[in-house]
């Protein structure tokens, strides 16, 4: 088993946002974003998150090397305006899953920023990860994210319960 270095200095560029792995000084403001109602509807854990529940991921979080968790920095205000994520991750199969992403704020959606930081992740995951294939699973009515992610190349692998399972491939051996 091959594992991923949680370095605090991995940064992911890209031309309007960077990619900066989380930090626990950022943990309360992601719990708050992932608490909100038309949020948290989204995700499969879909209840409020307690502070000593958002403690207990974070220190499982970082026992965890096949998990990713970035903050989505706007870079022109210098200021975070969401997540996204990569878990789940396996070297040895070229595999990981999608997921986590938040644009928090309605005034920052609907720019762009939510495709252009998970193109930059994708990006990354492909060149410096190898990875081949990467999955994820959008709830059914989530139209929004379900067209963005066919946008960034995703397809359709068929539901699970209320749950649609997407997948990207990347031909091995071919940088992208
Ligand atoms: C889904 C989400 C991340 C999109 O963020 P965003 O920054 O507004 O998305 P972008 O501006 O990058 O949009 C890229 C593409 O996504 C699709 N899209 C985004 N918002 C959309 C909307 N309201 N309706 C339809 N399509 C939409 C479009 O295809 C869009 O491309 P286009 O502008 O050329 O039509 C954001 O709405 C969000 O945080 N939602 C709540 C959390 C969530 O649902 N996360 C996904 C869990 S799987």
């Amino acid at each position: 088993m091959k594992f991923i270095g949680k370095e605090a200095s991995l940064e992911i560029p890209g031309p309007r946002v960077h990619l900066r792995l989380i930090s626990q000084q950022e943990t309360e403001l992601i719990r708050q974003w992932r608490n909100q109602d038309h949020i948290r509807v989204w995700f499969k854990y879909s209840e409020i998150i307690s502070q000593d529940e958002q403690q207990v991921w974070w220190e499982g979080y970082q026992q965890r090397h096949n998990d990713l968790m970035f903050i989505i920095w706007q870079q022109a205000q210098a200021r975070p305006v969401g997540t996204v994520a990569l878990y789940h991750i396996d070297l040895n199969a070229g595999s990981a899953e999608f997921g986590r992403l938040i644009i928090a704020s309605a005034d920052d959606r609907g720019k762009g920023l939510a495709q252009e930081a998970s193109q930059v992740l994708l990006d990354w995951a492909r060149q410096e990860l190898s990875l081949t294939r990467i999955s994820l699973e959008v709830h059914l009515d989530n139209a929004p994210a379900i067209a963005l992610y066919r946008k960034l190349g995703f397809s359709e692998l068929g539901s699970c319960g209320q749950f649609l399972k997407m997948e990207v491939r990347f031909p091995p051996g071919q940088p992208g």
